[in-house]
């Protein structure tokens, strides 16, 4: 595998690691404030991201190179409210996009057409977060500072991570 692509799949895996313990620290914090529908959201989201990694992993070693396993820097652990929260996320995602992008990038540049097209998976699943994370702090803007609010917002983000995980079912 060409050495380039190697450390750039390998810088995102890192990322994709982070991002799993990241959305597990969310999970964690608002189960801890009684967000149980925003919990379950947030852990299925971080499951996901370890599944991201691991798609990689897999990629790269059957490809020749050789993954490296990250070590992890320690989230926060606070969030201060669920639109920060949601704020941090998009943020977060933000940042991954480009890097992603900035993987395709490489791929082009050395011709590396294979790993291009395996990485048209990740640009489209960015697409979704993305779209997700907007149309959920659109939600949040909404509701404002309304309590009954807030427990239907719970709610619908237990809906929404069980229609994503059935979805993905389905999907094979
Ligand atoms: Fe794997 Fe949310 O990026």
């Amino acid at each position: 595998m060409n050495q380039q692509i190697e450390a750039a799949l390998n810088d995102q895996i890192s990322k994709e690691a982070s991002s799993s313990q990241y959305y597990l620290a969310m999970a964690s914090w608002a189960e801890t404030k009684g967000l149980s529908g925003t919990a379950f959201f947030m852990y299925a989201h971080s499951d996901e991201e370890r599944f991201h990694m691991l798609k990689l992993v897999k990629f790269v070693n059957e490809r020749g190179g050789r993954a490296i396993v990250p070590s992890i820097t320690q989230p926060p652990s606070d969030f201060d409210t669920v639109q920060r929260m949601f704020e941090l996320l998009l943020a977060h995602e933000l940042t991954v996009t480009k890097s992603i992008n900035e993987v395709v990038d490489i791929c082009l540049k050395e011709k590396d057409y294979t790993t291009h097209n395996f990485m048209q998976w990740y640009v489209s699943e960015q697409m979704e977060e993305e779209a997700l994370a907007r149309s959920i702090l659109d939600k949040l803007n909404l509701i404002g500072n309304e309590k009954g609010g807030m427990y239907l917002f719970d709610r619908e983000m237990l809906e929404i991570a069980n229609a994503s995980a059935n979805a993905q079912k389905n999907n094979g």
